[in-house]
């Protein structure tokens, strides 16, 4: 059979011939002695380019959050977010069962609080109530569509956040397609955070790893708090190759991926009109309204993949489409014949 096409998620890419070369000549030491070259390379390296002081390689976004939320808050404090955000909906609910962490979700537009929402949420501190420890931003926002948190507005939150002495967690997990949307650094965005996490195994292409970036005390702590979740890694630099390639050689092509998005999504909204507004998508996500494709989304996923296409059939109706390096536009192109043939059937 044909190769299938896989737009659940940017985390499906296969590691590169290069990654696996670097994978296989890793330089490696035991991680929890601090004593893995390739490990303590890729942490320096990440935190200069998010302009911090220091970073942690983790091994999932997951782990990355509760780390970063951790060292940020204590069990019965409050996390105010964005109402969609990941850590709230996706994470298994690690906030409460691993952290005791009260969230409070703010209803946001494209994934985006504001300031004034923020400065509203935020408690003065009085001992009836839970104490308003972090803010957490979500950029690019997952549920929203991978859409951009805009970095005046996170200039402005993280103001407001600061102004009650509350701390900022920046869930940056997709943080560079951020960038390559915007132009705007990642490092903006991290320097109006506290704690910023971001993902190898996203868009970058890497099979494994994330990393935590901030000042030198928070990633000591983060060091700790890594240990007691089990996320204390071994000889990990052979993850660790693969996540510095996928650093160096991913990020501007995520381009392409923005590219075959938007083109997915203008081929859809022409073969059924209003389905997607092509306008929001701003990166390598798009969420369509499948109905007039013939159902629910489970439903059209399974005539998909009927069509060697591997998508993610929910119960609704909206249906998530994740463009990633191993779709070219030549797949893109097929895929829209697909959901044409779907239109007409
Ligand atoms: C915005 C966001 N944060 C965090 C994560 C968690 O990453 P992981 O799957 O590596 O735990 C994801 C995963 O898709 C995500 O989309």
């Amino acid at each position: 059979m044909d190769k299938l096409i896989d737009l659940r998620s940017d985390t499906v890419t296969r590691p590169t011939p290069e990654m696996r070369r670097a994978m296989a000549e890793a330089e490696v030491g035991d991680d929890v002695f601090g004593d893995d070259p390739t490990v303590n390379e890729l942490q320096e390296h990440a935190a200069a380019l998010l302009g911090k002081e220091a970073g942690l390689f983790v091994p999932t976004g997951s782990m990355g959050n509760q780390v970063s939320l951790a060292c940020l808050a204590r069990p019965g404090d409050e996390v105010v977010c964005e109402a969609g955000a990941h850590f709230l909906h996706f994470e298994g609910g690690s906030a409460a069962a691993h952290l005791g962490l009260m969230v409070r979700p703010l209803p946001g537009r494209a994934g985006v609080i504001t300031a004034d929402q923020v400065a509203a949420a935020l408690r003065p501190g009085s001992e009836h109530n839970p104490r308003s420890a972090v803010v957490a931003i979500e950029n690019t926002h997952n549920s929203a569509g991978g859409r951009v948190f805009p970095i005046d507005e996170a200039r402005a939150v993280a103001s407001a956040a600061r102004a009650t002495g509350a701390a900022v967690h920046v869930d940056g997990a997709r943080i560079f397609n951020a960038q390559v949307a915007t132009g705007v650094p990642a490092r903006e965005w991290a320097a109006v955070a506290d704690t910023l996490t971001f993902c190898f195994s996203k868009g970058l292409g890497a099979p494994i790893g994330s990393m935590v970036v901030g000042d030198a005390e928070v990633i000591r702590e983060a060091r700790r708090i890594r240990k007691r979740l089990g996320g204390g890694m071994r000889q990990v630099g052979v993850l660790a190759a693969a996540a510095r390639v996928a650093l160096d050689t991913g990020v501007e092509r995520l381009a392409e991926d923005h590219d075959n998005a938007r083109a997915l999504a203008e081929g859809l909204a022409d073969i059924a009109s209003g389905c997607v507004d092509p306008t929001e998508v701003e990166t390598n996500m798009v969420y369509v309204d499948v109905t007039p494709f013939g159902g629910d989304a489970a439903e059209v996923s399974a005539a998909l993949r009927r069509a060697g296409i591997l998508t993610v059939g929910g119960p609704t109706t909206s249906m998530r489409l994740v463009t990633h390096r191993d779709v070219d536009a030549a797949e893109i192109d097929a895929v829209l014949l697909a959901f044409k043939e779907l239109a007409r059937a």
